[in-house]
């Protein structure tokens, strides 16, 4: 399972980079705004920024709603860096609008997914990845993970290529349920990824070691 970064913190992304286990990124417009980032050439110019510090697939979000001009918006973002992957919202415009990407060879995250139906949809048009939003499924009451595994296991069947891209992420047990399903990539928050690391027998084995290694002759 690849690791994707949710966020457009250059900070945690370069820490993510570090650890050498970071295979992309995501964004959103609430990610960018929660940064700052305002205006199209400070927009344009984060996400050269972070092409730049991973060099791996960039997920960067178009906010038009048409046709027309999500693939006018998602020509510029792509014209970016040969790292872009285009994110469309999940809705009659944008299923359309992958189908072109898809036929113009640009690649494609298709965001905003709540079901198995819209996850053949999004398949259907050739998108590169699907992004279930799981700890947003988790919210209302239904298990995310399971719909991840039904969406792997769909695509599986039918001989997608499209990559189940697991978003929404809100702990480190969402990401090992998610590998054990069968996601293809995890898209998640530094702490989550963070908190893969932790275990207090962990802690206590290492502070345990150290103390008798004071001992060693
Ligand atoms: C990533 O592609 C999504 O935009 C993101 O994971 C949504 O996460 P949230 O539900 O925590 O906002």
């Amino acid at each position: 399972m690849k690791f994707f970064i949710d966020t457009a913190n250059l900070d945690q992304i370069r820490e993510a980079n570090d650890l050498g286990i970071l295979d992309g990124v995501t964004t959103n417009p609430s990610l960018m705004a929660k940064e700052g980032i305002k205006g199209t050439d400070a927009v344009l110019k984060h996400y050269k920024d972070i092409c730049d510090i991973v060099k791996a697939p960039v997920s960067a979000e178009v906010i038009s709603t048409d046709f027309a001009g999500m693939v006018e918006e998602g020509k510029k973002l792509a014209a970016i860096d040969p790292h872009i992957v285009v994110k469309i919202p999940m809705i009659k415009d944008g299923i359309k609008a992958i189908k072109w990407f898809t036929d113009n060879g640009i690649k494609t995250n298709c965001t905003l997914v709540f079901s198995s139906g819209q996850a053949i949809l999004a398949a259907k048009a050739g998108a590169t990845y699907v992004s279930p939003f799981i700890g947003r499924v988790d919210d209302s009451n239904w298990d995310g993970v399971d719909l991840i595994a039904q969406i792997a296991q769909i695509y599986s069947v039918q001989g997608f290529e499209t990559q189940v891209l697991a978003a929404s992420i809100r702990n480190a047990l969402h990401i090992v349920r998610c590998a054990e399903v069968g996601a293809d990539v995890c898209t998640c928050p530094l702490s989550s990824i963070l908190g893969l690391l932790k275990h207090p027998l962990t802690d206590l084995g290492l502070a345990q070691f150290l103390a008798d290694a004071k001992n060693m002759g």
